[in-house]
């Protein structure tokens, strides 16, 4: 059998990982062979975006990386889909996996699905039901052209059921889960982020902020101007700045001097993320992972976004959307670091089990195996 999985950003590197250590497994366990194909997009091509990842989660080498880059939405789909087609037409595979909601996971279910290749989608069914975002667009029509749907939570699978996907979907448990627990404990023991940037277990912020609806917009000034006050008048705060940030800064906050409890950084890799979202006494985020990531950990998040696709984390009383103001985020902030730390051991999780068992890639090398 030969699977073709089809990556390209760094959430996308971490979903991978579990699933291609369990592909191995069954292999082993079965005597079976298995062609585990890698195309990497090149959507993210940093080192520290992307190499760091392969090697510190093991993943094996991609056999192909195409390259692409940075572009619009349309240079940047188009260039990929028209790589990924002569990808998949020379490969050949039984099967393409795709992972999550990005500009890759697009490409490439549609390069398969035009070509009768069957198509599974890993993290399938999230709705944030906001199609100004690009994700959203990429999620629903991955959805639609892909054989297998692999739904992290029954919400993903009601959202399935309700588009009429139903006969497709199977409920594996959220691979992102598999991968907290398999990394947090190797994050404590091998993570030295709190003492390289001074920090104390439960006495910073960590915020993280990366998409289009914050950093291209004037929500961007109003985030600097929060963590600066945050930092002066609560605790120091970690800020690891996506390039995508980091760009916008420079373009429309050139002058921005940041508090000098603000400590900023480069994107931090997995490991050194886990640790520093585990010890701080909150997260804000604009991203979909470390939502999650945080609730798995037992540290509050702040989601400074109208809406999530992870409306488990809010029901569980683990994540807050805010409004993008200055005083909304303060308020927040004041109210959730009154309120003590969060759970401490990371089980809340695992007890709910809306995320699964913590074997969801187990789960999903058994179905696609089963032709
Ligand atoms: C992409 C995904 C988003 C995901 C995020 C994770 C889409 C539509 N968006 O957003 O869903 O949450 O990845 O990080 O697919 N850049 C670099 N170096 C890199 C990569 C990007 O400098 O290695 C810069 C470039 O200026 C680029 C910008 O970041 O234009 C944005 O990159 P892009 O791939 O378009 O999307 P992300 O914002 O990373």
């Amino acid at each position: 059998m030969r699977i073709l999985t089809v990556v390209g950003a760094r959430p996308q590197f971490v979903k991978l990982a579990p699933v291609s250590r369990a592909i191995a497994r069954h292999c082993n366990e079965t005597g079976r062979h298995i062609d585990d194909l890698i195309v990497h997009t090149g959507q993210h091509y940093d080192a520290d975006m992307s190499e760091v990842f392969f090697e510190q989660l093991r993943i094996p080498k991609p056999t192909e990386n195409l390259a692409i880059g940075s572009g619009t939405h349309g240079v940047q789909t188009a260039r990929m889909l028209e790589a990924l087609e002569r990808s998949m037409l020379s490969h050949a595979p039984d099967i393409v996996v795709v992972y999550g909601d990005t500009n890759s996971t697009l490409a490439a279910s549609l390069a398969a699905s035009k070509q009768h290749i069957p198509v599974a989608h890993v993290e399938a069914g999230l709705r944030s039901f906001d199609r100004r975002m690009p994700e959203e667009i990429n999620r629903v029509v991955t959805d639609h052209v892909s054989d297998i749907l692999f739904a992290p939570t029954p919400t993903a699978m009601d959202n399935l059921e309700n588009e009429n996907l139903a006969d497709r979907a199977v409920n594996s448990g959220d691979v992102m889960l598999d991968a907290v627990l398999y990394n947090r404990v190797l994050a404590r023991d091998r993570s030295d982020i709190l003492t390289r940037e001074g920090l104390e277990h439960g006495e910073y912020v960590f915020v993280t902020l990366h998409r289009p609806v914050n950093t291209d917009t004037g929500n961007l000034a109003v985030l600097l101007e929060a963590i600066d006050r945050i930092a002066d008048s609560a605790l120091p705060v970690l800020f690891p700045v996506h390039p995508r940030t980091a760009s916008r800064i420079r373009e429309s906050r050139p002058d921005w001097q940041p508090s000098p409890r603000v400590k900023v950084v480069a994107p931090t890799n997995y490991l050194d993320t886990l640790r520093a979202v585990d010890s701080a006494a909150l997260v804000i985020t604009d991203s979909g992972g470390l939502q999650k990531e945080a609730f798995f950990l037992g540290t509050p998040c702040l989601t400074a976004r109208d809406t999530t696709e992870w409306p488990e984390t809010i029901a569980a009383g683990a994540n807050r959307l805010v409004r993008v103001d200055v005083d909304s985020i303060l308020d927040a902030v004041t109210s959730i670091l009154s309120d003590g730390p969060g759970t401490s051991d990371g089980n809340a999780a695992l007890e709910g089990g809306q995320f699964g068992d913590g074997n969801a890639a187990g789960k999903i090398v058994t179905r696609l195996t089963r032709g």
